[in-house]
C-alpha cells in the first residue's frame, strides 16, 4: 500500500509521528479512538491563506463548525483569525476560546430568536441573514435591545459547485440564502429597517470544491449585485466569499490558495471593499488524524474485515458521504502483505465503516491504525450512538502534546437522565 506522509504526519523509523511525537505514545497513554491534531499545520495553513491576500483588505473567519475544539479555535484566534459561528453553541465556544466580538460573524439558515439575541447582546461584527422573515425578526430584536444590527444578506448565486450533493449549497434548489433579485429588494428595504444597518453581501456555495471556476462564477454574480446595491445609495463595506475550498483526501487534484486568490482577486479589486473568507476544511482537514486499535480481523468467504475500536459514531464522513479517508498503520512492520479489506467499527450497522475495499497492510489484533485527514468534520459530527463515548482529542505542538478534550465518561453520558419511571 502507499503510505501517505506530510510535513506534519510522517514516519520516522517505523513509527508514524505527528510533528515530534510518535503517535504510538499517545495511543498507549490515552487509549483509542483518539483524534490527534497538529498545531503547526493549522497555523501554517492560516498564514498561507492570509499571505495569499496580502496587500488586499481582508479578514479570515475560521469556520469553527469544521473543528470546534476550544484549543483549536484559540490557535486560530492567536494567529489573527476571526471566527464564523453557525449556532449559539458555537458562539459560546468561540467566545470561551477568546474571540473578540468584532471578529465574530454568525451564519445559519434557521437561527432561533435566542441565537439572534445572543449575537446582538454580544455585539457581533455581522449576522448573515438568509430570508426576509429573518431580517424582520433581527430588526425587531435589535429594536427591543435598543441597538443596531450589522447584517449581511446571504445570496444564493445558483452556481453548481460540483461537489457532493449534501455539501452543495449554492444552487437555487438548496435551502440557503436568497436569490439575487430578492436580495436587491431586501437591501432596498434599508430605509424602513430602523434597527438594521446592512454591511455586506455573503455567499457560501458549498464545501470540498476542487475547482476555482464555481467560485469565480459566483463572485462575478455577487459583484454585479454589489454594484446595483451601491447604485441604490446603500454603501456596503464587505463581500464575504464563504468557505468551501477543497483539500486532497486521496489523490484528488485541487487548486492552491494562491490560484484561488489569483482567480477571485480581479472581481474583488473592482468592488473596492473589504473581503471576508470563512474557510473551515482548508484550515483543519489535513491537520488531524483519528487513531484506533485493531480489535479483530476476519475473513468472510473472500472478504477481509479489520474491526477497530473507531466507528461511524467517531467519524461519520465515510458513512454519510461515502467519503474516502486513507488508513495506514501507526507502526510499520516488515514482511507483511497488503490485502483488500473493509476497515469497520463495532457499531451495529453495515454502514459503519471507516474505509471500504481499500488496499491496506495486513493488521493484527492489538495494532494501531491512523485514519488520515480527519481534522475537519470529524469530532464535530461524532455522536454517542450505541452509547459509545466520544473520543479524546489531543493537540501536538513540536515535542509536546496536550489532551484538549478528555474521552467522555459513562457518568457524563448518563448525568442528564434524572429519573427512572
Ligand atoms: C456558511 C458557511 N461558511 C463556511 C463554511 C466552511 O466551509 P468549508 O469547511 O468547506 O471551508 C460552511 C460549511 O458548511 C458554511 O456553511
Amino acid at each position: 500500500m502507499d503510505y501517505f506522509e506530510s510535513g506534519y504526519f510522517k514516519y520516522k523509523g517505523n513509527q508514524l509521528f505527528c510533528e515530534d511525537i510518535p503517535l504510538i505514545e499517545i495511543a498507549e497513554e490515552l487509549g483509542t479512538p483518539t483524534y490527534v491534531y497538529s498545531k503547526s499545520f493549522f497555523i501554517d495553513r492560516y498564514n498561507e491563506f492570509d499571505k495569499a491576500f496580502a496587500g488586499f483588505d481582508h479578514q479570515i473567519f475560521f469556520a469553527c463548525k469544521s473543528n470546534f475544539n476550544l484549543s483549536v479555535i484559540k490557535a486560530f484566534i492567536d494567529a489573527g483569525s476571526g471566527v464564523d459561528v453557525n449556532s449559539e453553541g458555537e458562539l459560546i465556544r468561540a467566545m470561551k476560546a477568546g474571540a473578540s466580538s468584532r471578529k465574530l460573524i454568525m451564519s445559519g439558515v434557521g437561527k432561533t430568536q435566542s441565537e439572534i439575541k445572543l449575537a446582538l447582546e454580544n455585539d457581533l461584527l455581522m449576522i448573515k441573514a438568509e430570508s426576509e422573515e429573518e431580517i424582520l425578526l433581527i430588526n425587531e430584536i435589535a429594536g427591543s435591545l435598543n441597538t443596531t444590527a450589522r447584517v449581511a444578506i446571504r445570496v444564493n448565486p445558483d452556481v453548481d459547485a460540483k461537489t457532493h450533493p449534501y455539501i452543495s449549497t449554492g444552487l437555487a434548489k438548496n435551502k440557503f440564502g436568497v436569490d439575487a433579485s430578492t436580495a436587491l429588494r431586501l437591501f432596498k428595504m434599508q430605509k424602513y429597517l430602523r434597527n438594521i444597518k446592512y454591511t455586506g453581501i455573503d455567499m457560501h456555495i458549498g464545501s470540498q470544491i476542487t475547482k476555482v471556476e464555481p467560485f469565480v462564477e459566483a463572485i462575478e454574480k455577487l459583484g454585479e449585485l454589489f454594484l446595483k446595491v451601491k447604485s441604490e445609495g446603500i454603501a456596503l463595506e464587505h463581500i464575504d466569499l464563504g468557505g468551501g475550498i477543497g483539500v486532497a483526501y486521496n489523490n484528488e487534484k485541487t487548486f492552491s490558495i494562491e490560484e484561488y486568490a489569483k482567480a477571485v482577486m480581479p472581481v474583488l479589486k473592482k468592488l473596492n471593499c473589504k473581503a471576508f473568507f470563512e474557510p473551515g476544511r482548508y484550515l483543519t482537514a489535513n491537520g488531524g488524524i483519528l487513531i484506533a486499535q485493531v480489535l479483530y480481523t476476519k475473513k468472510n468467504l473472500d472478504k477481509n474485515f479489520i474491526i477497530t475500536d473507531g466507528a461511524m459514531n467517531d467519524l461519520l464522513r465515510p458513512s454519510m458521504y461515502g467519503a474516502y479517508h486513507h488508513v495506514q498503520p501507526l507502526t510499520l512492520t516488515k514482511n507483511k502483505n497488503d490485502i483488500t479489506a473493509d476497515v469497520v467499527g463495532p457499531v451495529c450497522e453495515s454502514g459503519d465503516f471507516l474505509a471500504k475495499n481499500v488496499r491496506i497492510t495486513e493488521c493484527r489484533r492489538g495494532e494501531y491504525i491512523a485514519v488520515l485527514s480527519t481534522g475537519a468534520y470529524g469530532m464535530v459530527m461524532s455522536s454517542n450512538y450505541n452509547m459509545r463515548r466520544r473520543p479524546a482529542e489531543v493537540l501536538v505542538e513540536g515535542k509536546n502534546f496536550k489532551v484538549v478534550r478528555r474521552r467522555e465518561t459513562f457518568e457524563h453520558l448518563l448525568k442528564d437522565e434524572i429519573s427512572l419511571l
